[in-house]
């Protein structure tokens, strides 16, 4: 596992006794006595921790690898590479930014509908090889700039329900992958596996059910044409607050089963998954976008997917037992023995980016070697 540090995460972990609430009150505070009203967020990596507990106990079969665009900020993406997840990346700077924490390249998929030849190739020479592929243009791109790539067929669903149904632009169809499939073999690509999203923010269960049995189609067409496909990608889509319509453990309780009748555990199949609001949303508290967006002292919870592209001040809140936490499961990998109630007792601390600090941290800092 990586490890996470002080100089890695760029944070500081500061004095004990803080909740999250305080720490919010006291920014609120500074800022509001600051002429700049810079908007802000504060980001609790102890929930991120508790959402990884939650997903290995209802989707212990699946993966995760997180999808950076949902939040590529540093302390978020190193606390995931410690604790051991893979990661979905859409560009170059993604896959540079995962990589400098130290995370090999079997852990990073990249996966973007158009790719750039420029980063496919920068992809291959960093030893990433699984990357998805939708489009006879996207197999004829890799089969030039990365004959070794390990390809994986993104299929589309019916998300039509889904806050954002990404199938309306991306995924082949059933019909259409066989094609995709027999182009590539001609082509000697070596495709390993299927993709496919529900659509974030997906409210209607049968989505997943009917995705995974899609994808079990599109492998017997794999098998049919010649290839040995090992790897499900079962995308994103679950959502990481407790106001959405669908509820994580709902969306789980079909996907287990639909798992087990398509893809049983005895198959040999490598399951992954791509959640990006699943980890984040509910551990950031912040604004809208930016210091546009200040009208009042407004506070919104689960700010935290697909929001701090405008890079704000973050601030980071960790306890220090937490952190310890950490360090613990980097050293035994016991993650599954901790509870996510042993995690929600421990009191809270504070840390802070420090590459944007704009605003003088209040509160007194203790430095932690690890
Ligand atoms: C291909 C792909 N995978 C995963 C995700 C993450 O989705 P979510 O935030 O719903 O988990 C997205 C989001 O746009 C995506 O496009």
């Amino acid at each position: 596992m990586n490890n996470f540090n002080k100089e890695e995460s760029d944070c500081h972990i500061l004095d004990e006794g803080f909740t999250a609430k305080d720490i919010l009150d006291q920014k609120i505070n500074e800022v509001s006595s600051d002429d700049g009203k810079g908007a802000f967020y504060v980001t609790d990596l102890r929930d991120i921790l508790k959402k990884h507990l939650r997903w290995l106990k209802a989707l212990s079969y699946v993966t995760p690898f997180y999808d950076v665009k949902c939040s590529d900020s540093r302390a978020i993406v190193n606390t995931l590479a410690a604790i051991g997840t893979g990661f979905h990346c859409t560009s170059k700077t993604e896959i540079q930014l995962v990589q400098s924490l130290g995370v090999p390249p079997e852990r990073i998929i990249y996966a973007n509908s158009s790719k750039q030849v420029s980063q496919i190739k920068y992809a291959v020479s960093n030893g990433v090889q699984m990357m998805t592929f939708d489009s006879e243009v996207e197999l004829m791109k890799v089969a030039k700039a990365h004959p070794k790539a390990k390809l994986v067929l993104w299929i589309a669903t019916d998300a039509s329900k889904a806050v954002c149904c990404l199938s309306v632009k991306f995924g082949a169809t059933v019909k259409t992958s066989k094609l995709l499939l027999e182009w590539a073999k001609q082509l000697n690509i070596d495709v390993i596996g299927v993709s496919f999203h529900a659509g974030s923010g997906c409210t209607v269960l049968e989505t997943f059910v009917q995705a995974v049995s899609d994808a079990s189609c599109v492998f017997d067409m794999g098998a049919e044409v010649g290839f040995s496909m090992y790897l499900l990608d079962i995308g994103g889509g679950f959502p990481g607050s407790e106001d959405t319509k669908l509820k994580f453990e709902e969306i789980t309780s079909v996907i287990n089963p639909a798992l087990d009748k398509y893809f049983p555990s005895d198959c040999g199949m490598r399951i992954i998954a791509e959640p990006g609001t699943y980890y984040v949303s509910s551990s950031i508290w912040g604004p809208m976008c930016d210091d546009l967006d200040w009208i009042t002292e407004l506070l919104f919870e689960n700010m935290g997917a697909y929001t701090v592209a405008a890079r704000p001040t973050i601030y980071y809140v960790m306890s220090r037992s937490v952190w310890q936490l950490m360090k613990h499961i980097q050293n035994h990998d016991f993650l599954l023995e901790i509870e996510e109630q042993d995690i929600s007792t421990v009191p809270m601390s504070c840390a802070q980016e420090s590459r944007l600090d704009h605003h003088p941290a209040a509160c007194a800092s203790t430095s932690i070697n690890v």
